[in-house]
């Protein structure tokens, strides 16, 4: 979906140089398609990691002057493009959630495969971590970030075991919240093997430290503003309720007369391409092109 998704938003090139916006610029992925497939655009990339900002700031020397790379949220891209003297630009894509090298380094709390700090911040700088979120909140509001984000039936089950645990000591670790969550799900023998029983609570948590819903949609609307008419907007989502929130906002576009979709179902991945990349089997590429408001 990497190549469809750019080819996507960039088919629609203005003449003369255009700028796009890559929301997430993770492991530079996207950023290094779009800039190699439209030779003469400028790329500003944001993330809220700081070190994916760094990566991108490293790569920016390679394309000399096309790449900007910029420690933000995509909630706040009106401001960023205010800041950089950008009216419209040619298009944003959103490529949604965390990145593989994310998930995998030690210390950032995402993952429950090794023990580490529950952080689980994208940007580790500001807000309250997982550890702190879990030490603040009640039963009540636990229980429902774990049924609204992870669709998890043993929701109410695993918050009062969060908070019969945290009585004892704090829970500051991964292996300390899979400890709790272990004796809260009973998995049925024919899911078992299918997914962790910490997977879905695992990602609630990560959703609502990083109040990820709400930023897609000022994310999302940020970019219909901010893009020229016959610009794209596209997003990638690996989450259901990320998914409802794009196909909902380039609904209301599409009723405002704003834009039109390019997808009446979402794109996705390839066999090949899940098979290659378990972790892609759950994208879904949406867009849409910008009509003259
Ligand atoms: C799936 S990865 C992107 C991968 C990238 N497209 C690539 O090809 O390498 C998602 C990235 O988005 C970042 N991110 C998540 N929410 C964000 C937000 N609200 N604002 C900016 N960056 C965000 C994460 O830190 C992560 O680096």
């Amino acid at each position: 979906m990497l190549q469809e998704s750019v080819e996507l938003l960039v088919a629609a090139q203005p003449h003369g140089g255009a700028t796009y916006v890559d929301a997430t610029f993770g492991d530079g992925g996207h950023a290094h398609v779009i800039l190699d497939r439209v030779r003469a655009c400028r790329l500003v990339a944001l993330d809220r990691d700081p070190q994916a900002v760094a990566r991108a700031s490293a790569l920016s020397k390679e394309y000399a002057g096309r790449l900007v790379a910029i420690h933000a949220n995509f909630a706040d891209l009106a401001t960023v493009l205010d800041g950089l003297g950008i009216e419209l630009v040619a298009g944003v894509i959103f490529d949604l959630g965390l990145s593989s090298r994310q998930l995998s380094a030690w210390g950032r709390g995402f993952s429950f495969a090794v023990d580490q700090p529950l952080d689980m911040r994208f940007d580790p700088t500001r807000g309250p971590s997982a550890a702190e979120l879990l030490a603040t909140s009640s039963e009540e509001q636990i229980a429902a970030i774990i049924d609204r984000y992870g669709d998890e039936r043993f929701a109410r089950r695993i918050a009062r075991r969060i908070v019969d645990r945290r009585r004892l000591a704090p829970l500051r670790s991964t292996a300390d919240l899979v400890a709790a969550i272990r004796g809260a799900v009973v998995m049925p023998p024919h899911r078992r093997g299918r997914i962790h029983f910490a997977t879905r609570t695992f990602m609630a948590l990560r959703m609502a430290v990083n109040d990820e819903e709400r930023s897609l949609e000022l994310g999302l609307d940020a970019a219909c503003r901010r893009t020229r008419p016959g610009g794209r907007v596209a997003a990638i989502s690996f989450h259901s309720g990320e998914d409802r929130i794009v196909k909902r906002e380039f609904r209301n576009w599409e009723r405002d007369g704003r834009a039109a979709v390019l997808t009446k179902k979402a794109i996705q991945p390839s066999r090949g391409e899940v098979a290659a990349n378990p972790r892609s089997r759950s994208g879904r590429l949406r867009a849409v092109t910008i009509k003259e408001g």
